[in-house]
């Protein structure tokens, strides 16, 4: 059986790897872990970039990347719910698309969880960089070269800081998450409270300045409805770290579920109404790419004791989103590292429960690009990678009702091909209006992924060189 085809069969619910992290996990440890991963930079940063993209109408880009999230959501929690593996969607597409398929999508599941990373670090600072300045920190040393700096020093100050906090281990760490995620939750409610009651109609004209389509917006920068669409996708995903936590959950096929689809659903309403308030409050072009853009709304409202609260409370909460992509990303690691494509040695869990080679490695890796790049170019490539993993789990969905019907599902997807078919199209158009430059450094990621499958991976295969049986169709 070659690398195409050869797939791993599906393990029923229930049965453990020998290897697999403990069990302590429950639904509102995944609620609170998705909404602590989903709610963070998109929300807090990137409503400016897509502000600038957009206009007013981000309001509606905001309502087409939530859409298609929500379609993805939904497939993702059938399937995790079916294979409560480590790998989220490498896992199922290594089940349901075949061995090379999985690797791409592994590869760019790691695009995508190492640049979240980098990204959420880059809106960290953002907000923690006015307040440093009021203590001396240097200006060059809070943004990367191409913004005029040098270094942006508090972006890998705060990924070491997570990192070594996961090090101590999941339990303590979920503990602490859910204690922040009710902080960030608390700063948007309070950002709306002040910033609703200025809601203004006259700010929502023109409502689409650029456009629908994404095109060249003649400054070489991408504009439209859709290219702001393709930025703020970033708001809504981390749901999938969810399901990276699938086999340290204590009953994974109720509780993945409810905490994909439950953390989505908060997000989504928590997100509507915060974008209303900002861009009803104030005219979009006065927060169009800064850096902190909710403190810059509150102080043009002359309520700059509330910004520096909301700021401070950011600054407090954002971690959360760095500790489920870290977390996540070291996962990923582990189920390709345990399949054979990746050296077993980065592999091997402490005592206490973390597999810290790999979260160490990552943790240096996102903490140089976090020093040194933009943040809206990261998150654009960060966008394309998970594009890619939801266009795949959209299509292990619509596959696997067709190929294995009779498979035990403990949560189905209503109107599955409906739910399949949206998650597949959406993201292709959302992956369509990415910058072209963004497509051409996915285009080079994804070569030298396969080069190193074709070198490495397909050798060292597990399955590959076990004589398993495959299930067939
Ligand atoms: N959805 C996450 C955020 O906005 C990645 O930070």
């Amino acid at each position: 059986m070659n690398s195409w085809t050869r797939r791993k069969p599906i393990a029923p619910a229930g049965e453990r790897h020998p290897d697999a992290l403990p069990p302590t996990l429950s639904w509102p440890h995944l609620v609170a872990l998705g909404v602590g991963a989903i709610v963070g930079t998109g929300i807090l940063t990137l409503i400016g970039v897509g502000a600038d993209r957009a206009g007013p109408a981000v309001l509606l880009s905001f309502a087409i990347a939530g859409a298609v999230c929500a379609c993805a959501a939904l497939a993702y929690a059938e399937l995790a719910a079916m294979m409560p593996a480590a790998g989220s969607a490498y896992s199922y597409s290594y089940a349901v698309l075949g061995e090379t398929i999985a690797w791409v999508v592994g590869w760019s599941l790691i695009l995508e969880y190492s640049l979240v990373v980098s990204t959420v670090a880059v809106g960290w600072s953002g907000y923690a960089s006015p307040l440093l300045a009021g203590i001396g920190f240097p200006a060059a040393l809070t943004q990367g070269p191409e913004l005029g700096g040098i270094i942006n020093l508090p972006a890998v100050f705060i990924i070491a800081v997570v990192t070594g906090l996961l090090l101590l281990g999941t339990r303590e760490s979920a503990r602490v998450n859910t204690v922040l995620v009710l902080v960030k939750i608390a700063t948007l409610s309070l950002f709306v409270a002040y910033a609703l009651p200025h809601f203004d109609a006259a700010n929502l004209h023109p409502f689409m300045p650029y456009g629908f389509a994404a095109s060249d917006g003649g400054d070489g920068v991408h504009r439209g409805v859709m290219a702001a669409a393709a930025i703020i996708f970033f708001a809504f995903y981390g749901f999938d770290a969810i399901s990276t936590a699938a086999e340290e959950t204590k009953r994974p096929e109720r509780d993945l579920a409810i905490g994909i689809i439950g953390s989505m659903v908060a997000c989504t309403l928590i997100y509507l109404l915060v974008a209303a308030a900002a861009v009803g409050a104030v005219s979009f072009s006065r927060f169009a790419d800064s850096p902190e853009p909710l403190a810059l709304i509150l102080r043009s409202l002359n309520q700059a004791g509330v910004a520096r609260i909301v700021a401070t409370a950011a600054v407090i909460a954002l971690p959360t989103v760095l500790l489920a992509f870290l977390y996540g990303q070291s996962r990923i690691f582990l189920a390709m590292a345990r399949d054979g494509f990746l050296p077993q040695g980065l592999a091997r869990i402490s005592r206490r429960g973390t597999p810290t080679r790999i979260t160490l490695v990552t943790a240096v890796l996102v903490a140089i690009l976090a020093g040194l790049l933009p943040i809206g170019k990261i998150a654009a490539l960060a966008n394309a990678g998970t594009l890619i993993a939801f266009i795949a789990v959209g299509l292990c969905l619509l596959i696997l009702r067709r190929r294995s019907p009779e498979l035990p599902r403990p949560f189905r997807v209503p109107a599955a091909t409906l739910v399949g078919l949206g998650a597949i199209g959406g993201c292709l158009y959302l992956f369509l209006s990415l910058p072209t430059q963004t497509l051409i450094w996915c285009l080079i990621w994804n070569a030298i992924g396969v080069a190193i499958y074709a070198l490495y991976g397909r050798r060292k295969s597990i399955l590959g060189q076990t004589p398993l049986p495959v299930e067939r169709d």
